[in-house]
């Protein structure tokens, strides 16, 4: 039975608060806000996976010594093409990039292929928004990253529902 998957830092709880409050006032009832309790960033995305591939990926996420860091999210925008607002760092730092460099290669020993583009951090706010929404700095919402999750995309008739399946604490994790 294959499994849709992918690794993303899991806000807490009142990161999710302020992002669901920016999202709503920034989207202002056009297009379909992310569930509050579906936001998340994504770090790499696995796609449809078997149990041998989770395996191979959790011991990816094993063996990664990555650091624990504040992340700060402070510029919202929308791009046109996939319709979606997101929230972005100012500037990436470079804890989550080592993090997602750790995946991508460790991943490619499971087979995985990342995606082509260059990686950009973002946290999907909403989608389907149609209208344009002018890139701006927002007030920044922060939160201590000290885990990365793997979560799992299940498709229920009343929507899609994102569950963390495991968490892996990062170095200096208190
Ligand atoms: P997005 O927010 O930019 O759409 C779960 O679907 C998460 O994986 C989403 O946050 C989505 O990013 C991300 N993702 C990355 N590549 C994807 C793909 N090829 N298909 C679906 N989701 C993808």
């Amino acid at each position: 039975m294959s499994r849709r998957l992918f690794f993303a830092l899991w806000p807490d709880e009142a990161a999710r608060v302020a992002l669901a409050k920016l999202s709503r006032k920034a989207v202002r009832g056009h297009g379909k806000l992310v569930a509050d309790a579906n936001l998340h960033l994504t770090l790499y995305f696995l796609g449809a996976v078997d149990d041998e591939q989770q395996a191979c990926a959790e011991r990816v996420a094993d063996a990664i010594e990555g650091s624990c860091f504040t992340f700060e999210l402070a510029r919202i925008g929308h791009w046109p093409k996939p319709k979606v607002v997101w929230s972005a760092p100012a500037e990436t730092p470079n804890a989550l990039i080592t993090l997602v460099e750790a995946l991508r290669a460790g991943l490619s020993g499971c087979g995985f292929t990342p995606d082509s583009r260059p990686y950009r951090a973002h946290l999907t706010l909403a989608r389907k928004v149609g209208r344009p929404i002018p890139e701006t700095s927002h007030k920044a919402i922060r939160w201590q990253v000290d885990q990365l999750a793997l979560v799992q995309s299940i498709t229920h008739p009343t929507g899609v529902e994102y569950r963390p399946l495991k968490f892996w604490g990062l170095r200096g994790a208190g």
